[in-house]
């Protein structure tokens, strides 16, 4: 296995047969070993610096149904909310104030919000604060749409293509929603210049080895600026319900690879690695992780944001959500940044 680490660091690229000793196969000590090699390689490109992004949950209401999400249009119990401009404002000031300067929109794919209100508001909020980047995950949409809103204003976008395994899609999905089309948009994002970042579930329902040698090996094809990953955990009032969590330590050893395949990746350690584990953001952090994703949305409205049981930060002020990060961070000898935090191929390209 040590083999296999040395030559991953060194290429960053594995044979399917490497990645599946790897995966399947490496113990405590070689994941360590992995983390101790993807921090060398993050702390190459970024230093001891972790970026903090303000993630506002702005709209729960989804046309979508997959079968894992607690926010999924069959779900009665889900209290649907949806923010007013004002209040997203809001959200942007208080995080200004609290040194972030990137926020994302996430929301479920939400009809309300159309390509004119959205514009409307990135529009407004890069008036206030034109300092700042703005990430959009707002899932599937016309490459048009994609345009309009990258000329408002939007810097980067986040859809996670969940597995790169079409039938292990179809198994997450009902069959209104499209593998290709998925596929579609992180090309069109792409295309038009955004810093894209997609992303799978680790341990979701009928995830086998090789759908993740799949995933890795679409993050090598598409290259993306970013890769958001995080533990699979089932939400009571889905098809999933009674689906078992992923795991730590699939989670972080997948963290390792991806930041030893994309050296200088933007590489969040996600709310879901933090939930299944007290000390998973700080984990993450350890084993190559250089983002964190705290919540700026109105505590009102947190606990609505459900796509997954037990999540964390829920009662918490924005303040105090960062206060904690910022301890948190200090304990792994790493420290947040007041910074846009683009990837190093993006920085100073002035959007046309
Ligand atoms: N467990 C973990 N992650 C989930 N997501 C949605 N539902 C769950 C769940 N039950 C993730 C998906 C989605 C992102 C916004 O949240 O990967 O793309
Ligand atoms: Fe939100 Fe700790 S990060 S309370």
């Amino acid at each position: 296995m040590r083999a296999i680490i040395d030559k991953l660091e060194l290429t960053h690229n594995l044979s399917d047969e490497e990645f599946m000793a790897l995966l399947k196969s490496a113990s405590p000590a070689d994941d360590a070993k992995l983390a101790q090699r993807a921090r060398k390689l993050r702390e190459r490109y970024y230093g001891k610096d972790v970026y903090i992004r303000g993630l506002i949950e702005f709209t729960n209401y989804c046309r979508n149904n997959c079968y894992y999400c607690g926010i999924r249009r069959d779900n009665p119990n889900a209290q649907r909310y949806r923010l007013t401009a004002e209040q997203i404002l809001a959200c942007c000031d208080t995080g200004y104030q609290l040194g972030f300067r990137t926020f994302v929109l996430q929301g479920g794919e939400d009809a309300y919000f159309t390509d004119e209100r959205l514009c409307a508001l990135l529009q407004e909020i890069k008036q206030r604060h034109p300092d700042c980047a703005i990430t959009l995950s707002i899932g599937e949409r016309s490459k048009e749409s994609y345009q309009r809103l990258f000329n408002a204003g939007a810097d980067r976008y986040l859809l996670r293509h969940e597995t790169a395994n079409k039938a292990h899609y179809e198994q997450l999905h009902p069959a209104e929603m499209s593998y290709n089309h998925r596929r579609q948009c992180l090309h069109d994002l792409k295309a038009i210049g955004y810093q894209v970042g997609c992303g799978m579930m680790v341990g979701s329902p009928g995830q086998k080895t090789e759908h993740l040698i799949q995933d890795l090996r679409l993050l090598q094809e598409l290259q993306p600026e970013m890769v958001g990953i995080g533990p699979f955990i089932p939400q009571h009032d889905t098809p999933f319900a009674q689906q078992a969590s992923g795991t730590v330590a699939m989670t972080l050893r997948l963290l390792s690879i991806i930041r030893l395949l994309l050296p200088n990746v933007l590489l969040p350690a996600t709310t879901a690695l933090g939930t299944i584990d007290q000390k998973g953001r700080e984990k993450g952090l350890l084993a190559g992780a250089n983002v964190l994703m705290p919540n700026l949305s109105p505590t009102a409205v947190r606990k609505k944001y459900a796509l997954y049981d037990n999540k964390i930060c829920t009662g918490e002020e924005a303040a105090e959500c960062i206060r904690c990060l910022a301890a948190r961070v200090e304990s792994t000898g790493y420290n947040i940044v007041v910074n846009r935090g683009d990837h190093p191929n993006k920085r100073g390209t002035p959007k046309t």
